[in-house]
């Protein structure tokens, strides 16, 4: 392309008109198309965050606040809640005897439970008693609304793609005339009936969201067991899970792809990187991530985040066990996704 010499003041005063009528001359644009984006690698000790949770506590009511969450914000994202450009996460704490009243949301929803015994939560009518390491889905648009007949605060990761919602322009909200929606489907029912490998005859996917509302820890952990002993660990990832819909085979939200994966005491993996934002928790075990040019010490209940298109690896001190979740679902529907092992 011949280069447009901005001495020329004819050509000065033409890319000023066309601007002035909302026009941009795309032969101007600087950086063009290249993965990647702002969002920098960022790390939060559970260590340092649950104190913060704590105090929260102490000052907001479950009332005042509905949901009492501290959003895990990325550096270059300050004041949007997000922690990248493509997903929200936040760590919720609920109290003994507290309730968070039921809403709904286009956006879907992830909980990936930290720490506490004796929290439910209820989504499209069914009681869901959740457990540390439990993955909990709930679908775009499903009520839900949590609480906690236990002892002891209970904290969980929640994990939303808001920001597709806020882009598209879509993110509806609505709360629930009363505190809890009727609970009109038995517990356990979404994984007694669509989770055992078998799906209902009459069963018709919408193609979304999986209809396992709850993953619990213990059939991660059994089905992680015998990846391990079946073969060999990635080079970069471990043995590592994906969450599938067990009606399609593929993720279980339309634009979230969710995984476990477990590294053995001693791993030190392979380099790794794809387009899709990542967002991790350390389930348990201790290790170092180091994610772009940043380096994490890792530890029990860790968040961290892995913007797309920067490098990262792991290495494990102790046997350590890595949630995740990524907008991967959605770049994979939209023949964006893209990845590099080494
Ligand atoms: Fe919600």
């Amino acid at each position: 392309m011949a280069v447009v010499s901005r001495a020329n003041s004819d050509y000065g005063r033409f890319v000023d008109e066309v601007k002035d009528m909302s026009l941009f001359p795309l032969w101007e644009r600087v950086g063009g198309l290249k993965p990647g984006t702002q969002c920098v690698p960022a790390h939060w000790s559970y260590a340092e965050v649950r104190p913060q949770l704590i105090r929260a506590c102490e000052m907001v009511t479950k009332k005042e606040a509905s949901r009492r969450v501290l959003c895990l914000e990325n550096p270059t994202l300050r004041g949007t809640t997000f922690i990248c450009d493509s997903l929200f996460a936040g760590l919720q704490i609920i109290l003994p005897g507290e309730v968070a009243p039921s809403h709904r949301h286009t956006p879907s929803a992830l909980r990936f439970i930290v720490e506490g015994e004796g929290a439910y939560t209820a989504v499209a009518g069914e009681k869901l008693p959740m457990r540390p390491g439990d993955f909990v889905v709930t679908p775009a648009w499903a009520w839900h609304d949590h609480g906690n007949h236990g002892t002891a605060p209970v904290v969980w990761l929640d994990g939303l793609d808001t920001p597709f919602a806020r882009f598209f322009g879509a993110a509806f909200y609505e709360p629930y005339p009363e505190e809890k929606q009727p609970l009109d489907r038995p517990e356990g029912e979404s994984i007694s009936v669509y989770g055992m490998s078998l799906i209902p005859d009459e069963f018709h996917s919408d193609g979304h969201s999986t209809p396992v509302l709850i993953y619990p820890y213990e059939r991660t952990r059994t089905a992680l067991d015998s990846l391990a002993r079946a073969g060999k660990p990635h080079p970069a990832h471990g043995f590592k899970l994906r969450y599938a819909n067990p009606a399609t085979g593929k993720h279980p939200f339309p634009t979230m792809a969710v995984s476990m994966q477990r590294l053995p005491p001693g791993f030190s993996g392979q380099t790794y990187r794809s387009t899709g934002s990542a967002v991790f928790a350390v389930h348990r075990g201790e290790g170092v991530a180091r994610v772009g040019e940043q380096e994490f010490g890792i530890g029990p209940h860790d968040v961290f985040v892995a913007p797309p298109w920067q490098p990262y690896c792991f290495a494990a001190t102790s046997e350590l066990e890595l949630f995740s979740y990524s907008d991967r679902a959605g770049q994979e529907a939209l023949g964006y996704f893209r990845e590099q092992v080494g």
